[in-house]
């Protein structure tokens, strides 16, 4: 870790384009602003390099392969998966879950098996399984949180089984910042021959990640909120998971020979990205991966829990507002302000030009679990600065003096 860059603050606001002057973006965990390598990526390969992948003949093509499966190596160094072969590219988080509650866990799960969830789940996190349920039988189980907000893995360990297979946990919460300790989770689940995955939607952002050294089994997240396009996503799992998974879409690409009688299908990754990709969106992904790494993802976590560290401080001293999450979240702030609903908070902030989000940020099963229909929600990233955390608290002083 670099001692320099962990204490100084990022300065990186003038690489976004789409950040005007004296607006303070603190919507990221929802999705990331796109700083210009990233657009400049796209924008080259729809202006110059453009052409299909893994079909064409003439060079055009051929140097577009080159280019899509050099994103693919990128993504597999940055996640240090063992090999290029790891990496299938799907639409998202969202569409790498699904993938696998319908590929792996039809073909390897059956009525009576277990799979653990935890109370912080994503909706897409928690929704696949009961699909999954409905088809198979499956029981769904779900962990508590500690107090302050973090996944108890005390509590987890003490409720595996050896009908669990599965463990899906995020492995950054997206309401309230709290990472889990995913090393923990591998062995507690590995312990009971269970497999384990993490949603790595907020985590890719935010902390260093290492699948061979997290020893975890599927590995989800999207390039959108790593500050790439929409539109692209990576599911990572172990290759002799992949191998044993069957396809879960049929189309183009997918095959190795195709006949009226039979089918055979091509190995992974291939097998499971029918159709033609977003072949852009692999390349803006794999400059959104460059621009991050350039960073250093150790930087940027001190960058963004400093301004965490602030926000709570400030926050903390408004008699009205109750803060969710642990002290040391990664880069995300969930907040109720007494006596007013989250939407209002939203509103008078973005008069004053802070965009945060509210609602239950997909995450219902925790708004239960915190006793709130909603919360109100700022989320960090590399382009934020002090001045914005000032503007934020600014704009709540203001809340609490509109509504009395
Ligand atoms: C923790 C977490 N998981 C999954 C998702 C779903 O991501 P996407 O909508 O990009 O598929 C999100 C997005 O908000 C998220 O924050």
């Amino acid at each position: 870790m670099s001692t320099v860059l962990d204490t100084r603050p990022l300065d990186l606001v003038a690489d976004f384009p789409a950040i005007p002057a004296g607006w303070a973006y603190l919507d990221t965990a929802a999705t990331a602003q796109k700083p210009k390598p990233v657009i400049d990526a796209i924008d080259r390969a729809y202006r110059e390099t453009y052409a299909t992948v893994h079909r064409g003949v003439y060079q055009r093509s051929a140097d577009m392969t080159l280019a899509y499966e050099a994103a693919r190596a990128r993504v597999a160094s940055f996640l240090n998966a063992g090999s290029p072969d790891e990496i299938v590219f799907v639409r998202g988080a969202t569409e790498a879950i699904n993938l696998v509650a319908q590929s792996w866990g039809v073909a390897h799960l059956k009525a009576g098996d277990r799979v653990l969830l935890s109370m912080l789940e994503h909706h897409s996190n928690i929704v696949p399984w009961q699909l999954l349920r409905d088809r198979t039988g499956i029981e769904i189980d779900v962990c508590p949180l500690t107090e302050d907000g973090r996944i108890d893995l005390d509590a987890a360990e003490a409720m595996l089984t050896e009908r669990h297979k599965l463990v899906a946990f995020g492995h950054v919460s997206n309401v309230l910042g709290s990472i889990v300790d995913a090393r923990r989770a591998a062995e507690i689940a590995h312990r009971v021959g269970a497999k384990l995955l993490l949603d790595g939607c907020q985590a890719v952002p935010r902390i260093a990640v290492d699948v061979a050294a997290l020893g975890c089994d599927f590995y989800a997240f999207s390039g959108h909120k790593l500050y790439g396009p929409t539109g692209i996503g990576v599911l990572w799992a172990r290759p002799d998971i992949l191998d044993s998974m069957p396809p879960w879409q049929g189309g183009g690409s997918m095959i190795d020979r195709v006949s009226f009688e039979r089918t055979t299908y091509a190995p992974p990754p291939g097998r499971f990205e029918a159709g033609t990709p977003h072949i852009v969106g692999a390349l803006g992904l794999h400059a959104a991966i460059d621009y991050v790494e350039a960073i250093g993802l150790d930087a940027i976590h001190a960058h963004e829990t400093a301004l965490v560290r602030t926000a709570r401080e400030a926050l903390s001293g408004l008699n009205s507002v109750r803060l969710f999450g642990p002290e040391d979240s990664a880069g995300i702030v969930s907040f109720a302000v007494e006596g007013v609903h989250p939407h209002d908070v939203g509103t008078i902030l973005d008069e004053g030009q802070v965009a945060i989000r509210a609602g239950h940020h997909c995450a219902q099963p925790l708004m239960e679990t915190l006793g709130v229909p909603a919360t109100a929600r700022a989320s960090f990233g590399v382009y934020n600065s002090a001045a914005d955390v000032a503007a934020l608290v600014k704009g709540i002083e203001r809340v609490t003096r509109i509504f009395g």
